[in-house]
């Protein structure tokens, strides 16, 4: 087993391959010939996971000998038992298809075996590094997620990271500030500022509002207001494949009052153990004019060479936009985007990252600094996660 992928420190929160595998018996089919040529054609086939199979009966077994006391057998934790009372706070609830689908099992196999301590959650959750070998971490990794059941929810082991240009096939419960500097040739530089607030829905969907504000020639104005609604059209956690489809409208603020639909398709697919790659397609249509619109391509590629969640991860972007009527523009215009995505709490629930975008042809501005900072709300407040977690006055003392 040590020889195994799969007994390696699984890599977290992108998993490239997934830690904890379903057993074989519910892996689903491989896909047939048709939609493997499209895969190859999208350049998604680049990996697949290895078959694995997990002792899930010894995970339930470990489980309910070294968990249950505070986690509950079922995955919930009991009030009335002793050493739950003076927990705080409480641990979160597995049987929850939300919570447990939410979570990467490679983050879980950390929180394990390092204990809350190092990942900033609570000291109260014991380090196990020396009670368990990895394999049987997994296990009972594998074994917490069978405890919300059968359910529609997408793994979060496919949430990879947030970039500029690509549209991400993750659904959130995040707020994001994004800005962007544009240098023009003509000296008319722009800055423009935005806010997003994204949020989950049912086991699929998620909605979005995004608020944009621009200073250009020394003039501030608000820009535009955009919402829009996304789905999960499919995933598979083998094969760490999620396709997404969407649309937003944005209305321009500015006078003209112009609108515009934007479609799209978002998809992720993991590359190996630490590599994930992005890929979304959009179109731009105004609705007084939909032929003046555009088609848009971007892609990205991340390298998240650590499973700890606080870090430096580059990436590199790819955009391309086709007009319907180029005019006297090129046909397709490319642009690169090469960035960092800084981990700043210990939780990684509190991302930055900043880039430069390079225009390869279609010269209109000479280059665009992007930056954001986001808060994935759902992992905890902004404030939490950032320091080593406090002990408990009865707890492990490890890691004070
Ligand atoms: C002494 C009580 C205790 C024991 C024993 C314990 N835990 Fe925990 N665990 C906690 C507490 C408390 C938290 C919540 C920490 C927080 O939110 O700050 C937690 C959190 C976790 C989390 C993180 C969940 C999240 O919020 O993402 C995982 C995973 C976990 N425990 C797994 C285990 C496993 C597996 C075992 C057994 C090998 C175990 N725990 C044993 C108390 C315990």
């Amino acid at each position: 087993m040590s020889a195994s992928p799969a007994s390696r420190p699984p890599r977290s929160p992108q998993p490239g391959i997934p830690p904890c595998r379903r057993p074989s018996s519910t892996r689903r089919q491989r896909p047939g010939a048709p939609w493997r040529a499209v895969a190859v054609a999208l350049g998604f086939l680049a990996s697949t996971a290895s078959a694995q199979d997990l002792d899930l009966l010894r995970g339930q077994r470990n489980y309910l000998a070294a968990c249950a006391a505070c986690h509950g057998p079922h995955g919930r934790y009991d009030p009335a038992l002793p050493g739950v009372q003076s927990l705080d706070p409480k641990p979160a609830d597995f049987s929850d298809p939300l919570f447990n689908s939410r979570e990467p099992a490679g983050d879980w196999f950390m929180v394990t075996k390092h204990g809350g301590a190092l990942i900033g959650f609570s000291a109260a959750m014991p380090a196990f590094t020396d009670a368990f070998s990895d394999a049987e971490i997994e296990e009972m990794i594998a074994h917490l997620k069978t405890l919300a059941g059968e359910h529609n929810y997408p793994p979060g082991d496919l949430n990879y990271l947030l970039a500029f240009r690509t549209k991400k096939a993750w659904i959130e419960d995040e707020v994001v500030y994004f800005n962007r500097f544009t240098r023009r040739p003509d000296g008319e530089d722009a800055v423009a500022n935005a806010l997003e607030f994204e949020k989950r829905w049912f086991a699929r969907w998620q909605t979005e509002l995004k608020l944009v504000h621009e200073f250009e020639g020394g003039q501030g104005q608000w820009d535009e207001v955009e919402a829009g609604a996304k789905y999960v059209l499919y995933d598979h956690l083998p094969r760490t494949f999620l396709l997404s489809g969407g649309a937003d409208f944005a209305v321009s603020l500015r006078s003209g009052n112009e609108a515009e639909a934007i479609p799209f398709l978002a998809a992720a697919k993991g590359l190996g153990e630490a590599f994930t790659l992005q890929t979304s397609l959009k179109s731009h249509l105004p609705f007084r004019d939909p032929g003046g619109g555009d088609l848009e391509w971007a892609s990205v590629v991340h390298w998240m060479p650590t499973p700890w969640p606080r870090g430096v991860f580059p990436g590199l972007e790819l955009t391309a936009r086709a007009p319907f009527q180029p005019g006297d523009q090129d046909e397709v215009q490319w642009t690169l985007l090469p960035q960092f995505n800084f981990g700043l709490s210990r939780r990684g629930h509190v991302r930055a990252a900043a880039g430069v975008e390079i225009p390869l042809n279609q010269r209109t501005y000479d280059f665009r600094f992007h930056a954001y900072v986001l808060w994935d709300f759902a992992d905890g407040m902004f404030w939490e996660g950032w320091r080593k977690g406090r002990a408990q006055p009865a707890g492990i003392s490890e890691y004070e």
